[in-house]
């Protein structure tokens, strides 16, 4: 590569005038010192991990611990996506929707220009060509990012294809996203560098659907900064996709083969934290050992309608951007085994002996560490060692169960599709919902508790609408009837469900021990969307019996399946009556199915007994 502190020449290979006429222009106005454009090298990445070694961004891992592995520690103010400060610039505000934050675009890009003018000076800017799934593949987009940050650069070598390959791909075609990004504190002569530079005070992660464009300012964290990922991928995509015929989906796409090596490809959109990395590496319990998981991606679908009717999906993502606390060898092997070399880890805590530790993992907990926050932690310091949000960046060819079709561009047929919120009340631990609609409704009500990778008060029940809240690009109530005449356009959709792994006891205890068991779940979806399980009618739609899952090597009795499995009666109206207050948001737009799919529920409701038990087959038939 070109050493970053050389000059603002254009690669000879980089032949697009209009990108070079962009990055000239953001040039102009950001006035950095240097301007690297990415080759996506090998090379390029060590340089760039030793670069931020020298200035304090990266510690470099004990490399007999963790092989070419680096821990970043982020300002305290930069942990996490900022939901109050992402906008959607649509030109007429009610395009972008009651759930999305709005300026007007114009406005919006004079606040951008003032903030963007100078803001990269004293440091490099990185020109990062990226492509959203496989390279050359008709159906992946292309982004290029400015960046002043090397942490940036990095990442996103590990989560996209990244490099003069894109170049070569994009060719002189205009069909490109321009994404602008800068952590939004330049330097002065002589001033020193911070290890995690970022605007404490001012952010904005700011979306133009109409113009396809994104610019972010103040923020180096995840999906803040690594712009393809949700700016691009979700929220621009979204957009796309509404007026494309496709989907572009907050889900997790695997791949479960039966005993028999029948295939089948499931969906699921879990909100953020809530489990999708985890579901996505499943390693099936030992008795289930002729059940098979792999991994097609973790956190984004792109769905398209295809052959046969049916709804084929690709991941365009090419590594994983995975919450570390709560990641162990024991509930996501796989996940561990990702990480154990050529992974960036940040907001960890970093034990004596050079490696990571996070809450969860296995073991005792060190004797001593670093924290987060860079003070010494002991076990009894009654803080925690990890951001609850400390994420690990790794490679998707380092996942040890990736499926051979992960990279394939015509995708994989999905079968069923999975919604699953973080409820510790009300919510059973598996239904599906009557039909095509009554799935779209479920997803579209769905709740979760708020976790650290979110904003808002932790804990607390929102409506996160198929877990896209954060991520949607345009009007909710419109992504719904998107939903509603995609279900419509192919002949055989996927058949939708809803899980719920988070379900506790009056004392504060899962009622499932989730992970690894729930193939037991996923075991009777497959079945189910292969039209072999069987299912009994509840008042919120189909639901196994006891007799209907897997149990072989799990000691889980019948009552404890019924306690999760309950649907009560004054819970579950107060939670149908809820749903208003979404809708209400959504009125203008809201689909028509929706109020007829809430009077079905409600009059379900009427004939239902105060708790509504599951039946046993054996005293049924
Ligand atoms: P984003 O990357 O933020 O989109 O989220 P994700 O859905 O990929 O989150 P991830 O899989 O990393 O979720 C991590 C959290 O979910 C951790 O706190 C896990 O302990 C918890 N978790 C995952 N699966 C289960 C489960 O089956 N049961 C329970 N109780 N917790 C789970
Ligand atoms: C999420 O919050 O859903 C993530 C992490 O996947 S981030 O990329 O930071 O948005
Ligand atoms: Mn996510």
């Amino acid at each position: 590569m070109t050493a970053p502190t050389t000059s603002f020449a254009v690669p000879e290979y980089v032949k697009n005038q209009g990108l070079i006429d962009w990055v000239s222009e953001m040039t102009a106005l950001t006035k950095p010192d240097f301007v690297h454009w990415c080759d996506g090298s090998q090379e390029e990445y060590d340089q760039l991990c030793d670069v931020l070694v020298a200035n304090g961004t990266f510690k470099r891992l004990n490399p007999e611990k963790r092989p070419n592995s680096f821990l970043a520690w982020s300002d305290p103010s930069d942990v996490a996506r900022v939901e109050d400060r992402t906008y959607i610039c649509s030109i007429n505000r009610d395009d972008a929707g009651p759930t999305n934050n709005w300026v007007n675009p114009k406005e919006m890009k004079a606040t951008l220009a003032k903030l963007f003018d100078g803001s990269m000076r004293g440091r490099t800017m990185y020109v990062i060509p990226f492509s959203m799934g496989p390279l050359g593949s008709s159906i992946s987009y292309i982004g290029v990012e400015i960046t002043d940050s090397a942490y940036v650069a990095v990442n996103m070598r590990l989560m996209t294809r990244m490099g003069k390959a894109v170049i070569d791909a994009l060719g002189e075609s205009d069909n490109w996203v321009p994404c602008a990004h800068t952590v939004g504190a330049p330097l002065e002569p002589g001033q020193e560098d911070v290890s995690w530079p970022c605007n404490p005070s001012v952010k904005y992660i700011v979306h133009f659907p109409e113009e396809r464009s994104i610019w972010s300012y103040g923020s180096g964290y995840g999906g803040n900064a690594l712009l393809g990922k949700k700016c691009l991928a979700l929220r621009i995509a979204s957009v796309l996709g509404r007026d494309e015929g496709w989907m572009a989906e907050h889900m997790l796409i695997l791949g479960v083969e039966d005993p028999t090596g029948r295939k089948t490809y499931v969906a699921a959109a879990f909100p953020s934290a809530c489990g999708k990395t985890n579901f996505a590496m499943l390693i099936p319990p030992e008795e289930m050992g002729d059940w098979k998981v792999t991994t097609i991606g973790d956190d984004i679908a792109w769905i398209k309608p295809g052959e046969g009717g049916r709804m084929y999906a690709i991941n365009p993502e090419a590594g994983y951007f995975g919450v570390a606390p709560g990641t162990s060898y024991k509930s996501n092997p796989n996940a561990m085994r990702c990480v154990e070399s050529d992974t960036i880890f940040t907001n960890v805590a970093l034990t004596d002996d050079g490696d990571v530790w996070w809450e969860g993992m296995d073991g005792a907990p060190p004797a001593h560490a670093i924290d987060w926050q860079g003070n010494d932690w002991t076990p009894d310091s009654g803080r925690k060692a990890a951001h609850p949000n400390a994420r690990f960046t790794v490679h998707a060819s380092r996942n040890p169960v990736i499926d051979p079709a992960w990279e394939d561009p015509a995708g994989v047929p999905i079968s069923a599709m999975i919604f699953g919120g973080r409820r510790s009340t009300v919510v059973p631990l598996v239904y599906q919902p009557l039909s095509w609609a009554f799935g779209v409704y479920a997803g579209a009500t769905m709740g979760s508790e708020m976790t650290a990778a979110a904003f808002g008060k932790i804990g607390e029940v929102r409506r996160d609408p198929m877990a896209m809240l954060p991520f949607i690009g345009y009007h909710m109530a419109s992504y719904f009837n998107h939903w509603l005449s995609m279900g419509r356009r192919v002949s055989q959709p996927p058949r939708i469900f809803n899980v719920n792994w988070f379900r506790k006891d009056s004392d504060g205890n899962f009622l499932w021990p989730g992970f690894g068991q729930n193939m037991r779940v996923l075991k009777w979806i497959v079945e189910r969307a292969n039209g072999q399980a069987r299912a009994i009618e509840s008042p919120i739609g189909y639901m196994p019996t006891y007799d209907d899952l897997d149990w072989k090597g799990l000691d889980f009795s019948r009552e404890q399946f019924h306690a999760l499995m309950d649907v009560e009666r004054s819970d579950w109206e107060r939670e149908i009556l809820s749903h208003e207050e979404l809708f209400v948001r959504l009125y203008d737009r809201l689909p028509k199915e929706f109020m007829a799919i809430r009077e079905l529920l409600l009059s379900n409701f009427w004939r239902s007994p105060d708790h509504w038990e599951l039946p046993d087959y054996a005293q049924n038939q």
